[in-house]
């Protein structure tokens, strides 16, 4: 099928209240007209997930957001001009009419301008705004790629769009304007550095140990096999003998335990390149039924921060 054959399909089925897999530079999402509230709880039930996450709602002009909120503060502005389109979600104060399915009921509703052609290619042509979800089940690891979305929801959707490997691979930086101060909620594809550059300092308020965005479990972002980030090398020897173990490694790993498979996240060690393999890697780990994933650290600097914070999320109930 042709791309522009397939986006005019995809369309129809979103303006029909049906729910579209489709592109974005981060991860696939999966997307519904955001005022349906019939097709936005479809997309609850096929991911399992709780409704008390909200979604993020994408859209294909910046102007289109006047439609769903308030007041637009000054920095969020400076955010939206320097990053949109592109990773950057930012939550700002809802007007009525949002679904409250959409925010689960909070006062908020989370907005972003996804840079991908296919992405406002559907957005424009549906002629409504898309609420999306990443396309996995909930708590499973982002796809990114058609496959990864064929794989696990295949059948429970309406139409997967193709888009090709996303380009970023994480997840939208999510920035919040609904207090007097900006937010930092999650780590994501556009680094906290450049975020700070444009609007001074931003509080941070990521915490593993509490939900900051309502999405923000504790562990999430995870594949079956446990992962555990750090070991030392007394454990390699004495607990890891005889397992099937994976490693994860940011470069050329220098470890020489008999680990069934390596994935090198990237050979120069370019946080750019990592983040864009990281999720594929782990979904790659996790088909091969080991015992263990051993993941190695990778400097907290730009996509650094985001790559980490998803895999503590990944490993975080490791059992001891
Ligand atoms: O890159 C992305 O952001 C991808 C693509 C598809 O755009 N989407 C994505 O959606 O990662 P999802 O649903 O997997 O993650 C959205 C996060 C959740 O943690 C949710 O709790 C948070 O955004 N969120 C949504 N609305 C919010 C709000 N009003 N206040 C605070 N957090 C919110
Ligand atoms: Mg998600």
């Amino acid at each position: 099928m042709m791309k522009e054959e397939a986006i005019r399909q995809a369309a129809e089925i979103i303006r029909k209240g049906g729910i579209v897999a489709f592109p974005t530079e981060t991860v696939y999402g999966l997307g519904a007209d955001a005022f349906n509230s019939m097709a936005v709880a479809r997309i609850f039930e096929v991911k399992q997930r709780p409704t008390f996450d909200p979604l993020i709602v994408h859209v294909a002009r910046k102007r289109d957001v006047e439609k769903f909120v308030r007041e637009i503060p000054a920095q969020a502005i400076k955010l939206m001009e320097r990053f949109w389109p592109g990773p950057l979600t930012v939550v700002l104060n809802k007007r009525e009419e949002v679904l409250e399915m959409v925010t689960a009921g909070l006062p908020t509703v989370a907005v972003r301008m996804p840079n991908h052609p296919v992405a406002l290619e559907l957005i424009q042509v549906s002629g409504c705004p898309i609420a999306a979800p990443s396309a996995n089940p909930f708590g499973y690891v982002s796809p990114t790629t058609a496959e990864h979305v064929r794989d696990q929801l295949g059948d429970q959707v309406d139409f997967i769009l193709e888009g090709g490997p996303c380009e970023v691979g994480l997840e939208s930086t999510i920035v919040s304007f609904a207090g007097e101060r900006p937010v930092l909620l999650r780590p994501g594809g556009v680094p906290l550095e450049e975020i700070e550059s444009v609007i001074g300092t931003v509080e941070v308020h990521v915490n593993l140990e509490k939900i900051s965005a309502p999405g923000m479990l504790p562990k999430h972002y995870a594949p079956r096999t446990p992962i555990l980030i750090k070991w030392l090398e007394k454990e390699k020897a004495e607990i890891f003998r005889g397992k099937k173990i994976g490693l994860l490694a940011f470069q050329k790993p220098t470890d020489r335990f008999p680990f069934v498979h390596v994935e090198i996240l990237s050979q120069k060690g370019d946080l750019r390149e990592a983040a864009s393999n990281l999720f594929s890697a782990i979904r790659r780990l996790d088909a091969l039924g080991l015992d263990l994933i051993l993941a190695e650290s990778v400097p907290e600097i730009g996509l650094g921060r985001a790559i980490m914070d998803r895999l503590r999320r990944a490993s975080h109930t490791l059992p001891q």
